[in-house]
């Protein structure tokens, strides 16, 4: 009989936001009068710009003409949605053409980019930490056992309100640093001086940066949109990219990934190897590309309406971080995030476990949020709650609780 990965056998549980689903949904077929609102899962709710839908629409049509009916696209991305990034995303930074990678988004990019790592390399994460960089190392069985809340051969980076969210540099020699700014889940952000010292550590060490950079379209302050504004970051860092937040993309799926020729690893000979060359294996061999009329939507985002409007529904989402943590901050909550992020992260009234303030604000308030020791050992004694709700509803849910 097929013996089946051992490495999902030690997993913990379901993926965090499926177990959320499941609890939420449960409550929710006992409860069919409460009114649930939805401050979990960093899930959009405004719809798509006009002018990114006037773009599907158009592409749409292109596809059921002869003339301009289009198969299999390149399987790295077409050049006028690469052309886009460039122009938009990374002017003055350098990046070449064929450094950029059109995918289905950043979770699949974040999850799957391991697969170019060996099997013994060391990975750190920050902590708390988005679960997809653990989730996706630990099927590949490089997180080792899982006790106690911790994978033995993750090199875990605490991040706590005591250091400011920033985190320290590994203790250890590590292969692999996975950093997400602005932060999923703390909200926060590193300036580009904070940043520094994670380059040069991987110059140092001969280590690679995965950064996520999904949620920069929410940056207001002077924080760095890509770690490419760090010097010396185009030979150690890759860096990911999603339409999920920036234009509402969550349903409609697109984001890229950067990978610069100078991002290199050791191969079996010792010789060194580009990460870009085995993505592009890679790509080749398991993707056929993102849809044309989703590629030709992308490109609408940074249109000069599309990208007025994206970003209205940002300012929007705004309004609601602030309405959180205004509202959370003047009832004695502590919060962090909230003012570069649609994420806030409250500290739990009289140091009540997170698991248990989130039944609480669920069978109490009717509100559901992530609780943050499901991001890690230090995202306990917190909970996230996200800005992507209407603002009528992040309003009341603030109301419920504040005032109950
Ligand atoms: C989150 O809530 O952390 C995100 O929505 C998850 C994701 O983007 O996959």
């Amino acid at each position: 009989m097929l013996k089946v990965n051992p490495h999902y056998e030690k997993l913990p549980g379901s993926y965090l936001f499926a177990e959320i689903a499941r609890r939420v949904k449960e409550y929710g077929q006992e409860h069919p009068d409460a009114q649930l609102i939805r401050l979990g899962i960093g899930d959009v709710t405004r719809p798509l710009a006009p002018a990114v839908v006037e773009a599907m629409e158009k592409a749409a049509r292109e596809m059921g003409r002869a003339e301009t009916f289009r198969g299999y696209g390149p399987d790295y991305g077409y050049d006028f949605l690469i052309q886009a990034i460039l122009d938009n995303d990374y002017q003055g930074l350098g990046i070449q053409a064929d450094e950029v990678f059109v995918s289905d988004g950043a979770k699949c990019d974040v999850a799957n980019v391991q697969e170019l790592f060996s099997d013994d390399a060391v990975v750190a994460v920050t902590d708390p930490v988005y679960p997809v960089y653990v989730d996706s190392n630990a099927m590949a069985g490089r997180a080792g056992s899982y006790a106690q809340d911790r994978w033995d051969r993750l090199c875990y980076l605490p991040c706590t309100a005591e250091n400011g969210f920033v985190p320290p540099l590994p203790d250890r020699p590590v292969d692999v640093i996975y950093l997400c700014y602005p932060n999923n889940p703390t909200g926060t952000v590193l300036t580009k001086e904070q940043l520094k010292p994670f380059v040069d550590y991987a110059k140092a060490n001969g280590a690679i940066i995965v950064y996520d950079a999904a949620y920069k379209a929410f940056i207001t302050s002077g924080a760095p949109r890509s770690i490419y504004e760090v010097e010396g970051a185009k030979d150690v860092a890759i860096e990911c990219c999603s339409y999920s937040k920036t234009a509402g993309f969550t349903g409609t799926r697109c984001g890229f990934m950067v990978i610069p020729h100078g991002v290199k690893g050791i191969g079996g000979q010792g010789q060194p190897v580009e990460l870009n060359a085995m993505w592009k294996r890679r790509m080749g061999s398991k993707f056929n590309g993102v849809s044309y009329p989703i590629q030709r939507a992308a490109e609408a985002v940074y249109s000069k309406d599309g990208w007025a409007q994206c970003m209205e529904n940002i300012r929007y989402y705004l309004r609601n971080a602030q309405v959180i943590r205004e509202g959370l901050e003047k009832a004695g909550y502590t919060v962090f995030g909230g003012v570069d992020a649609p994420y806030i992260w409250m500290k739990t009234p009289e140091g009540m476990g997170s698991w248990d303030f989130f039944d609480l604000l669920l069978n109490r308030y009717h509100v559901v949020g992530t609780p943050g020791a499901g991001f890690g050992p230090c995202g306990e004694g917190y909970l996230r709650l996200t800005a992507f709700n209407t603002l009528e509803k992040t309003q009341e849910a603030v109301e419920r609780i504040v005032h109950g």
